[in-house]
């Protein structure tokens, strides 16, 4: 293992698979580089599972399933291990949080205050559903009794990205375990080290074994084993919508899997000239930016009212210019690097494309420093609906600006995208505020405000940014299948 950092900036925990609580390399021996993206250089190596270890985590998944003290747990014991792997979250948080930053480059401010409390909150809140979740009874026809039971859907496949590694890992874990499903989870290439961290926190919360399993490893190996795999019964992935298309194929071409997919976006933002102007410019601001524009729901088609644009324009671009960028462990810092080269070439090649295009860059542009993958904070002004910078998720911080004036068009304007994952409206009208929200076509709207997310409200896409729905209520229907029980009387 190496370890490049001079002074190490966080503490490395497990680089070996878990499967069934214990610590494994994979069957080929073979193990990958995970990448410290604020310097480009290797944190350490990890074991890289490929479909002969998927096999291996299906076998402890599918007996904890069906045998051993998970299937005659209650639903109260189930809620009791949530709540304690919450609690052992919460009191490892500051070194849960530095891992997360190595390994993914977001600023340590944002680790400790959003990725790391919303982690602990989505615990707990699934932990309370764990024995709340209830049939009904049913008056049929006839001299019966009918009743339905939720059950586990068994176990499940869940595949991770980069962005979130430790809250997208919780959106999983969470309601699958309050069901009672056992789990083999992959972890996104970029950043596997927080959650082998979170696997010991598993394991010390009590869990028996092969209910949680985690593997690091690639897309196209481990991750296809996953979703072609004839002994799990559900996948849920988060990613490109571009891999969600290979998700489903897989399911259809192997057990007919049920599949639930939070995929990409380019979510209007629309700012109207009524609206608080300041609260406005900041909240865009944040919707793009937010770390490093890696965001699934990125306001990333930022409509403003003709009349307030110049202002608008003009106030972005200033607040852009101050964002500070930099080493994401220091404090002030608000921005850290792109995740990987790839990620660091694609946000490239769409400002790129943005100029060619003919939109107007008002700042950033280029690379920060001369190591890492930082990228300045960049504003397009100009930017018009079949720019490809306006139609393709960019997932970098790239802001662009587009000009309205008329509302009906704007509504169509908004809804013309293959995605519809969240929108953004700011204004100080309450009915142009709900009319808005109502009739985009997007899975979560947002109304002065951005990013608000709770584990009890339901996130997730309307066309091709997903199927299904995580958190809140909604999110444990995922995670069931309903029984009918008919009994003659
Ligand atoms: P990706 O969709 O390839 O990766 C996400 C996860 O899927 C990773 O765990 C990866 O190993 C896995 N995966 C990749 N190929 C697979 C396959 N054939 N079968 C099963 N699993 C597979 O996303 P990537 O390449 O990291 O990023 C590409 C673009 O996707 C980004 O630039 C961004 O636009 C979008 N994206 C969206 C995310 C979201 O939150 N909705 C998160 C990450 C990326
Ligand atoms: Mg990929």
């Amino acid at each position: 293992m190496v370890i490049s950092q001079p002074q190490q900036k966080a503490k490395i925990g497990p680089t070996k698979l878990l499967i069934n609580n214990e610590w494994v390399e994979s069957s080929s021996g073979k193990r990958f580089e995970t990448i410290n993206p604020a310097t480009g250089e290797v944190i350490c190596d990890v074991a890289q599972a490929d479909a002969l270890d998927v096999d291996k985590a299906v076998i402890a998944a599918r007996t904890a399933f069906t045998s051993g003290d998970w299937p005659q747990m209650s639903a109260t014991k189930r809620g009791e291990l949530l709540y304690k792997l919450a609690d052992l979250i919460e009191k490892n948080i500051e070194e849960l949080a530095r891992l997360e930053t190595l390994d993914n480059g977001k600023p340590l401010k944002d680790s400790l205050n959003a990725d790391l409390p919303l982690t602990i909150a989505c615990y707990r809140y699934y932990a309370g559903w764990a024995d709340k979740v209830q049939g009904k009874t049913i008056p049929i026809n006839g001299p019966y009794f009918c009743y339905t039971r939720h059950e586990p859907v068994g176990v499940v496949g869940q595949i991770i990205p980069w962005n979130f590694p430790l809250l997208m890992q919780a959106w999983k874990l969470a309601p699958a375990l309050a069901m009672g499903n056992t789990l083999v989870l992959k972890t996104a290439e970029q950043t596997p080290l927080s959650a082998f961290r979170l696997g010991e926190l598993v394991m010390e919360a009590g869990f028996p074994p092969g209910v949680v399993n985690i593997l690091s490893g690639y897309g196209p190996t481990a991750g296809a084993a996953i979703s072609y795999h004839n002994d799990i019964d559900k996948v849920a992935f988060t990613g490109s919508t571009e891999v969600g298309h290979l998700i489903m194929e897989a399911s259809a071409k192997s057990n007919l899997k049920r599949v639930t997919l939070e995929l990409g976006g380019k979510s209007p933002n629309i700012v109207f000239a009524d609206a608080d102007m300041d609260a406005a410019v900041e909240g865009s601001h944040f919707a793009l930016f937010f770390n490093q524009g890696q965001c699934c729901c990125a306001g990333s088609r930022l409509f403003v009212e003709e009349k307030c644009y110049d202002e608008f324009v003009a106030k972005s671009v200033e607040r852009a210019k101050r964002r500070m960028v930099g080493d994401p462990f220091i404090e002030r810092v608000e921005q850290g690097p792109q995740v990987d080269q790839e990620q660091f070439n694609k946000v490239m090649s769409y400002i790129e494309s943005g100029q060619q295009d003919g939109a107007q860059m008002l700042c950033g542009g280029s690379r920060v420093g001369d190591r890492g993958y930082f990228i300045a904070p960049t504003v397009f002004a100009d930017v018009q609906d079949h720019m490809k910078i306006a139609q393709e998720e960019i997932f970098g911080p790239v802001m662009s600006i587009i000009k309205f004036k008329d509302i009906d068009e704007l509504v169509k304007r908004a809804n013309n995208s293959i995605y519809g994952l969240a929108a953004g409206v700011w204004t100080q009208d309450v009915n142009k505020a709900h009319t808005i929200a109502h009739r985009l076509r997007a899975g979560t709207v947002w109304v002065n405000c951005y990013d608000v997310f709770d584990a009890a409200a339901p996130f997730g896409g309307f066309k091709q940014s997903g199927i299904g729905r995580e958190l809140g209520e909604y999110g444990l229907q995922q995670y069931t299948e309903i029984k009918t029980v008919t009994i003659k009387m």
